[in-house]
């Protein structure tokens, strides 16, 4: 039987997992392919520094090797550019692309479709989300037939990690960014993690499969982590919550709304117990009810576990036919910005403790036409500390009422300002 012959390019922590995966599965991924599935070269930067493969495969050379006699194209090198370019050359070619890079997929999977389309190639990126976990193929082909309105989780290893750490040891931000790194999770630059670019990219990909829309990482709203300081974490749990990095695609009427930024959850939340590098995603669809994806999200074995799964697939088409899921970008919505969003806040202010101070605080959240649900003062000294938390609102009129009240005279310092997710508005 003919090989499938398959051209990796970038060998870190992903690609060497990759490459160890077919060499100990040889046997059986012929047998469920229905042909041998081999490596035909490997490309990276430096192939000096690589002792660990066949030294008889490395090459520098990515464009080479993508134009030459390959069926597959496997890419975990990650970024744009000269990624884009040489997926581009090789679904043109013919060749079946299977990739691990969201921040690409967010950013430029139109013009790929497009060139897979142009030759009949597939285009397949399981592991560009939550690493091992399922989601992608559920979403585009065992949910095809529903209407999903929601999908909401924590999509990235590294934040997560460092928020667990931060929550149960109250461990310092720097050094345990440093540990996810050297785990494998972070992205080369950690800053994508961080900054919630990564997370980001993700719900773009996420949104554009569940709403049938073409939605770009340019398009989600996005806070990261940076922000999050141990009083916020002290603050959460205080009141019985803890904080996560969340990804939320939304359908609201005709249009979606994406956004990504850390949120206070309930500790009872089932996402609240999802720790360290583990993911887990919330779908809801209209006749399914819920569904609840969970796994490790990211690092070198998971991830290679769901990039075979890809080349398994495309190599069974290669071999018996038939096409996988075609870009469906035909309900076209419109992307609503987060400042017409319904979110609810949590605030926690210094204020000055006298007469009259409860009331000027209020005074400003109803001018704003926001709903306070909850109220707590502590302190009855020169300072106290005074909790609010918000029924849901449109988020451009939290955020006025939030630097309305920092103005204020009585208002000492804002000490934490958090979304609530999670729980009954
Ligand atoms: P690494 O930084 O560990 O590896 C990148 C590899 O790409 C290296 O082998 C590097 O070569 C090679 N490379 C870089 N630039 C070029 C180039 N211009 N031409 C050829 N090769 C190049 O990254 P990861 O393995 O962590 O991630 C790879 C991809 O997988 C990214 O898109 C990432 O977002 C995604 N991903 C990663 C996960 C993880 O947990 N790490 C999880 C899910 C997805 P050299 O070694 O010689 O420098
Ligand atoms: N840097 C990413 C994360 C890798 O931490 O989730 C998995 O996509």
């Amino acid at each position: 039987m003919k090989p499938i012959k398959v051209a990796l390019l970038g060998c870190g922590t992903v690609g060497t997992q990759v490459v160890r995966l077919l060499d100990e599965q040889a046997d059986d991924l012929a047998a469920r392919v229905g042909a041998p599935v081999e490596l035909a070269g490997i490309a990276v930067r430096r192939p000096d520094r690589h002792r660990d493969v066949p030294k008889h495969l490395l090459t520098a050379d990515a464009a080479g090797l993508v134009t030459s006699d390959v069926d597959v194209v496997v890419e975990v090198i990650g970024g744009i550019e000269p990624v884009r370019t040489l997926l581009l050359d090789a679904l043109r070619g013919g060749k079946s692309v299977v990739s691990a890079n969201k921040a690409l997929l967010a950013e430029s999977a139109g013009e790929l479709f497009a060139a897979a389309d142009e030759s009949g190639a597939d285009l397949y990126f399981e592991a560009a989300v939550a690493g091992a976990i399922p989601l992608l193929r559920p979403l585009r082909e065992s949910l095809a037939g529903d209407r999903i309105t929601r999908v909401m989780g924590i999509v990235n290893g590294t934040t997560n990690y460092i928020l667990s750490a931060m929550d149960e040891t109250g461990a310092n931000y720097g050094e345990t960014l440093e540990e996810a790194s050297r785990l494998g999770y972070a992205e080369a630059d950690p800053t994508a993690d961080v900054d919630g670019y990564d997370a980001a990219s993700k719900a773009a990909i996420l949104a554009s499969i569940a709403f049938h829309t073409r939605v770009t990482a340019g398009d989600v709203y996005r806070e990261g982590i940076s922000a999050v300081t141990s009083a916020d974490v002290a603050a959460a749990r205080t009141l019985g919550r803890t904080i996560k990095l969340l990804a939320i695609c939304e359908r609201v009427d005709d249009s979606v709304a994406v956004r990504v930024h850390p949120a206070m959850i309930p500790r009872s939340h089932p996402l609240a117990s999802v720790n360290g590098a583990f993911n887990a995603v919330f779908v809801e669809a209209e006749a399914a009810g819920q569904l609840m994806f969970y796994g490790q999200g990211a690092g070198g074995a998971p991830t290679a576990s769901a990039v075979l799964g890809d080349l398994v697939a495309v190599a069974r088409n290669r071999v018996h036919g038939g096409r996988g899921p075609r870009e469906s970008a035909y309900a076209a919505l419109e992307v609503r910005p987060v400042g017409q969003v319904e979110t609810r806040y949590h605030l926690s202010l210094d204020v000055a403790d006298k007469a009259g101070v409860l009331a000027s605080v209020a005074a400003v959240f109803a001018e704003h036409n926001v709903s306070i649900a909850a109220v707590r003062q502590e302190g009855r000294t020169d300072d106290a500390s005074l909790v609010i938390v918000t029924h849901a609102a449109p988020d451009a009129a939290l955020k006025s009422t939030v630097d309305k009240v920092a103005g204020l005279p009585a208002v000492r310092e804002v000490v934490s300002v958090m979304r609530v997710e999670g729980e009954d508005s």
